[in-house]
Order: C-alpha cells, then sequence, then structure tokens
C-alpha cells in the first residue's frame, strides 16, 4: 500500500554548520554541514521531489541514542521530529488497543503515556531512550520484552520512489536487536510513523526475568499491575545504566554474542560458571557485559572513555571524549575478549564514519 500526495508538500528549513553533540546521546562533537529537521512527513516527500534523495544519502537522526559519530558527516543529516500519539478503538476487540505514534515521539515518553492510561506490552520497555521511529530499527528488547510482541505496522518513505509505504510486522524481519532495515533496506527507507497493539485488559506480564522478580518479590509484590512492572524496570535501569544526561552513552555497546554448542562446551569447559541463554537448536548467546568484565574492563578508564562501573556492556564518555577515541577503545575490548574467549563481539550501535 503506497500514497502520495504532491499537492500537500512542505518544503523544510535546511541549515548550515549545526553542532551533533547534543543530539547524540554519546555527547560526542561532530558538525553537520548541512542539518534538516522534518516535523511532518510531507517535508520528505518535499525532499523526494526535489530529487534530495538522488542526491544525497542522508544520515537520519532519530534520538541519536545508538550511535557512535567517529567524523563529522560528510552527508546532510536528517533529524525526524514527527510527534503525534493516538489510540484506536480496534473493531473486533475490547481488550486491546491500537497506540499510533509520530516516529519523533520521545520512546519512554510513550511508555509513560500508555501505562498512565492503563494500557499492557510496553512496561517492561520503559527508559529505553530513544524515538518511536528508531524502535522497530533494532527491535528494541529489555527484561524480557521486544518492540515485536506488540508491534502492528509501520509507515515509512521509500526514498527511491518517493512513497510511503505500510511494512506489515513480517516485512520487518525482526530478530534480536535487528530487522530489515538494519539490513536489506538500510539507508533506503525513513519511518514515519508506528502502530503498536496494546492491551486494555488481561494483560500479559513478562516478569520472568531475574533482575525484575528478584526486584517485585523485595518488595512484596505477588499480583504486579502493569504499573508495578514500569515502576520496577525504570527502578533497575536507574540503579545500572547510566543517563545520558549525566553521562554520555549509547545502551548496551555490543551485542551479546550467539555462539555454536561447539564454542559452549568449550567455554564451559573453561569456565565453568559462565552464563548463558539457550537460543534453541544448540545455540546459546553469552551476555557480552560477562565477558567484557571478566576480561577485566568494568569500570576501566582509558583517556575520556570508560567502561560503567555498574554495567560493563556499556561504554561512557568521561568528557570530551572523541568519536574516534570511543571507538579505538571499543576495538580494545573487542579485542581483548576476542583473545580471552575466542568470541567475537559485534557492535549494537551504530558506526557512522568514514575511515572504519
Ligand atoms: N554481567 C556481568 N557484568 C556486568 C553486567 C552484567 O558479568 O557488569 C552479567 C551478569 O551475569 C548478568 C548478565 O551479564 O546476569 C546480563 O546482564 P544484564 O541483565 O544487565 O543484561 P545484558 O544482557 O547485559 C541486555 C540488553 C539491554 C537490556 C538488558 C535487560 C543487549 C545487548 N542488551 O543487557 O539493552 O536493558 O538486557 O533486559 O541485549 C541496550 O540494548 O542498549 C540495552 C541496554
Amino acid at each position: 500500500m503506497s500514497s502520495r500526495s504532491e499537492s500537500l508538500m512542505k518544503k523544510p528549513e535546511i541549515q548550515k554548520n549545526v553542532n551533533l553533540a547534543s543530539l547524540n546521546s554519546m555527547g560526542v562533537e561532530a558538525v553537520a554541514g548541512e542539518f534538516i529537521e522534518i516535523r511532518d512527513h510531507r517535508e520528505l516527500a518535499a525532499l523526494y521531489e526535489n530529487h534530495f534523495f538522488s542526491r544525497y544519502s542522508p544520515l537520519v537522526l532519530g534520538g541519536g541514542s545508538n550511535m557512535l559519530l567517529i567524523d563529522n558527516p560528510l552527508q546532510p543529516v536528517i533529524k525526524i521530529s514527527i510527534p503525534g500519539v493516538h489510540f484506536d478503538k480496534e473493531p473486533d476487540s475490547s481488550d486491546t488497543v491500537l497506540m499510533r505514534a509520530g516516529a519523533g515521539e520521545n520512546w519512554h515518553q510513550l511508555v509513560h503515556s500508555a501505562v498512565e492510561l492503563g494500557y499492557g506490552g510496553i512496561e517492561n520497555l520503559a527508559l529505553i531512550p530513544g524515538t518511536a521511529g528508531a524502535a522497530p530499527i533494532q527491535n528494541i528488547g529489555a527484561y524480557g520484552v521486544e518492540l515485536e510482541e506488540v508491534f502492528v505496522s509501520l509507515t515509512a518513505l521509500n526514498t527511491e520512489t518517493g512513497e510511503f509505504e505500510i511494512f506489515e510486522k513480517d516485512d520487518c524481519k525482526f530478530a534480536y536487536r535487528d530487522s530489515v532495515f538494519k539490513r536489506e533496506l538500510k539507508g533506503k527507507r525513513i519511518i514515519t510513523e508506528i502502530k503498536l497493539r496494546l492491551t486494555t485488559s488481561a494483560h500479559r506480564l513478562e516478569t520472568g526475568y531475574s533482575a525484575l522478580s528478584n526486584y517485585l518479590e523485595e518488595k512484596g509484590i505477588k499480583k504486579p499491575a502493569t504499573r508495578d512492572i514500569f515502576d520496577a524496570v525504570v527502578s533497575i535501569r536507574q540503579s545500572k545504566l547510566p543517563d545520558p544526561k549525566d553521562i554520555g552513552n549509547a545502551g548496551s555497546f555490543f551485542k551479546n554474542p550467539i555462539v555454536d554448542s561447539e564454542t559452549y562446551t568449550r567455554l564451559l569447559k573453561e569456565n565453568p560458571g559462565i552464563p548463558s541463554y539457550e537460543m534453541g537448536g544448540g545455540e546459546r548467546k553469552i551476555p557480552a557485559a560477562w565477558l567484557i568484565d571478566q576480561a577485566g574492563w568494568k569500570g576501566k578508564q582509558v583517556g575520556n572513555v570508560g567502561t560503567f562501573k555498574n554495567q560493563a556492556l556499556v561504554l561512557v564518555n568521561m568528557g570530551g571524549a572523541t568519536g574516534r577515541e570511543i571507538y579505538d577503545h571499543a576495538m580494545r575490548i573487542r579485542d581483548s575478549v576476542k583473545s580471552a574467549f575466542g568470541v567475537d563481539l559485534q557492535p549494537e550501535v551504530n558506526i557512522i564514519g568514514q575511515s572504519v
């Protein structure tokens, strides 16, 4: 399904030499030669009509919370700030509601509004930094829930045809921190709106994650409501993840590696206490935080870059770090984990730069 309405186009303003330091959660200094803020999807249509996308491959920013800028981007930067939150009744279900959100909406604010209204499904995803439009790109997840579980569809501009296309869940090819928008369609679609299905009653609460169940038990909460889970997640995250407002970071820097059964058997023999999660087919997911911690990096600082004291998977800008410094530090960690455990770590954040 697609649509294009040329009569409804709006020309966006192009700004010159914009400092991106406050627009990326790592707090890295970088300057965009050309910067365009999009507040309405019709501005994207206008850019298309002006042949913008055949001349440039812009860097698209949401909340800037899952990227590392290594150099000044050479291409124009488009910041997606499309607002709007709507809740639509579902014609054939009184137990669910559809939430539509503009791609520029702050993710945590959405989670908060849903919880306030008594809607369930995304309470475990509280405090994840970033925007609604960025959420499907890496299929955000935390505390036993992934976005794909509530996802219905999204709208995105096809930058090659100028059409706004609808992607249903299957079209997105969601996997662990992954989707088609990180692979085949990377740089080819710009998400403008997402649609999620939330529960209005009979919520399916996910409390299996040990940090969560321990918290609820400690508080004596036996029958949690969505609000209790939201509060628990907020509290757990605040206790071990740094707030980007205080310390620059991009959440987990690496993905948790998934290893085959042979590698797992070897790792277990060499490290009897190694934590892991069963993935099916003999594969196991190993927490990268554990590997980095065991390799001696937790809480360690090199120059202006550090590994967070409460969570070894989070690289932090201790102040004034360049993107290159952070990248070099990440590669030192990757190499050290490789030589200690023979396991390859892959960055979870998007590395943006001309020379990597
Ligand atoms: N661990 C250590 N040292 C540490 C931290 C953790 O050894 O410093 C070990 C512990 O054994 C712990 C295990 O690693 O049980 C897992 O740690 P944690 O529960 O903190 O979760 P994670 O696997 O490191 C993932 C996500 C987070 C998400 C949490 C909670 C990835 C790459 N990261 O982290 O997502 O919040 O689970 O569900 O999957 C993000 O993607 O930016 C992010 C923060």
